[in-house]
């Protein structure tokens, strides 16, 4: 899903944190988004994302203003990933279940998605009591279990060990290749940009710079 933003300005009370004429983060590919803390990066996310309406300016997704069937076609891993008091494995069959999937399929669809994480240990824990790591991969599963369109990642891998943070950028650069999803991903991490990126947008203080 192509995503483009035209004229964005965000202010908070009267402070402007984002202020973007022009960018566009194409269809397919995999866009980072890097700059320094409070930048503007989780604001842009959650705009994207829809979770942010506040703003001047407009958004379009595949040239189109965001309606029902492209909301339900994106999501979000946040900062701080927020996962129901259930089960790990309820919480990844969510999305599945919210689309009206066959129940074979999907366990199917989780089971794979658990054993490709490597995560068959927490398949049985209450979501509540992860670690942050924990919570973060969960979380990163349950997104890409219903192939999104638009992925939109805030430093998903921030907490997590080195072991884990390969996997994790596994299965992102598979779901890329595979389904052709496009993705967006905040990340402190040069080297993790340029292991997974095709682009790179560089923010400072609201503004696109290089
Ligand atoms: N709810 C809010 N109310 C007021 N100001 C806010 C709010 N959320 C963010 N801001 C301000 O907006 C600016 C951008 O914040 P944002 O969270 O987008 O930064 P960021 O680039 O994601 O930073 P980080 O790397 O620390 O996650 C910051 O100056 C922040 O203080
Ligand atoms: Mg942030």
């Amino acid at each position: 899903m192509q995503v483009s933003v035209k004229n964005l300005k965000r202010y908070y009370f009267e402070k402007l944190v984002l202020d973007i004429d022009n960018l566009t983060m194409e269809k397919g590919k995999i866009t980072g988004i890097i700059g320094p803390n409070g930048s503007g990066k989780s604001t842009l996310l959650n705009i994207v994302a829809g979770l942010d309406d506040e703003y001047l300016g407009t958004v379009e997704y595949n040239r189109q203003l965001i309606n029902k069937n492209i909301y339900r076609k994106m999501t979000i891993v946040s900062q701080k990933p927020y996962l129901f008091r259930r089960k790990v494995y309820d919480n990844i069959e969510y999305p599945l279940k919210v689309r009206k999937m066959k129940k074979d399929k999907i366990k199917m669809k989780v089971d794979d998605i658990i054993e490709r994480f490597e995560i068959e240990d927490l398949r049985d824990k209450r979501a509540h009591l992860l670690s942050g790591g924990e919570s973060q991969k969960v979380s990163l599963a349950r997104a890409l279990v219903f192939e999104p369109r638009l992925l939109l990642l805030d430093e998903p891998t921030s907490n997590i060990d080195p072991e884990s943070i390969k996997i994790m950028e596994r299965e992102i650069v598979r779901f890329n290749e595979e389904t052709k999803g496009t993705v967006i991903i905040v990340t402190h991490n040069m080297e993790q940009s340029r292991r997974l990126c095709h682009d790179i947008i560089y923010l400072e203080e609201g503004k696109v710079g290089y």
